[in-house]
C-alpha cells in the first residue's frame, strides 16, 4: 500500500533514532550497521532481516536519485555532495524505516518483468512492508516503509505435569492395602 502521508503523528513515536550520511555507496552499508545496532537497542531483532533489506533498497535510491553510486569519485564530484537521512521511527506495534534525500522527485513503482534487471527495489520493499509510501518535506522526500512488530509471545502459563496430577489422584485415592491392614486390625480387636 502506497500513502503520501506520514505514517504516524509526532505524539504516537516511542523510539527515534537517525544517521545522516554522505550520499555514496558506503551510505548503504552505513544505515545497515546502523539498524542492526538500533534494532537491537529496542528490542526488535525480529524484524532485523526485513528492515535490512528494505532500507539498502531506499539507501542506494536515495543516493541514486541524489549522490554519486561510483566505487570511485572524483575530487570534484564529492565537493557537491549532498546529504541523505536514514532514521528509525519506533510506534506502538510497528517499526517505521525513512530515508530522507535532497530530490522533489517521488518514487515510482515500476512492474518489472521477470529478466528487467531494474526496477526491483520498491517492489521488494512492498512485498515486505505493511505499507510504504513517500511525502515531502522542506529540501527533499522522504520514502517511508512500515514493519510490524508483534508484541513480545506471552509467556506460556506453566502446564500442570501429568505425573503431578496422577500423583494427586492416587494420594486422594483410597490405598487398598492400607484399608486391608486397618481392616485385619479391627477384626483382631
Ligand atoms: N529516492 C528516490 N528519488 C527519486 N526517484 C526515485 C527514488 N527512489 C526511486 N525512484 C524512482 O523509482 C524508480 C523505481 O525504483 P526501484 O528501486 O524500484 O528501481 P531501480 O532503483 O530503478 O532499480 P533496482 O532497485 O532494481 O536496482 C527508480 O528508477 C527511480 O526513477
Ligand atoms: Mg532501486
Amino acid at each position: 500500500m502506497m500513502s503520501h502521508e506520514p505514517p504516524y503523528r509526532p505524539q504516537g513515536v516511542r523510539f527515534f533514532d537517525q544517521l545522516s550520511l554522505a550520499a555514496v555507496r558506503s551510505a548503504v552499508s552505513a544505515s545497515r550497521h546502523f539498524l542492526r545496532l538500533t534494532l537491537s537497542t529496542w528490542q526488535a531483532p525480529l524484524i532485523e532481516d526485513d528492515a535490512l533489506l528494505i532500507a539498502s533498497e531506499l539507501v542506494t535510491n536515495a543516493v541514486a536519485a541524489t549522490g554519486i553510486l561510483a566505487d570511485r569519485p572524483t575530487w570534484s564530484e564529492l565537493a557537491e555532495l549532498s546529504l541523505v537521512a536514514v532514521r528509525l521511527v519506533g510506534l506502538r506495534d510497528s517499526v517505521v524505516i525513512e530515508v530522507w534525500d535532497a530530490s522533489g522527485e517521488s518514487p515510482v513503482l515500476r512492474h518489472a518483468d521477470d529478466d528487467a534487471e531494474n526496477g526491483r527495489g520498491l517492489f521488494l520493499v512492498q512485498q515486505l512492508a505493511q505499507r510504504w509510501g513517500s511525502y515531502r518535506i522542506a529540501g527533499g522526500k522522504v520514502v517511508w516503509a512500515e514493519l510490524a512488530v508483534s508484541p513480545p509471545a506471552p509467556m506460556p502459563l506453566p502446564q500442570r505435569q501429568k505425573s503431578a496430577r496422577s500423583a494427586g489422584t492416587s494420594a486422594a485415592r483410597p490405598d487398598a492395602g492400607l484399608l486391608r491392614l486397618l481392616l485385619a486390625g479391627l477384626e483382631a480387636l
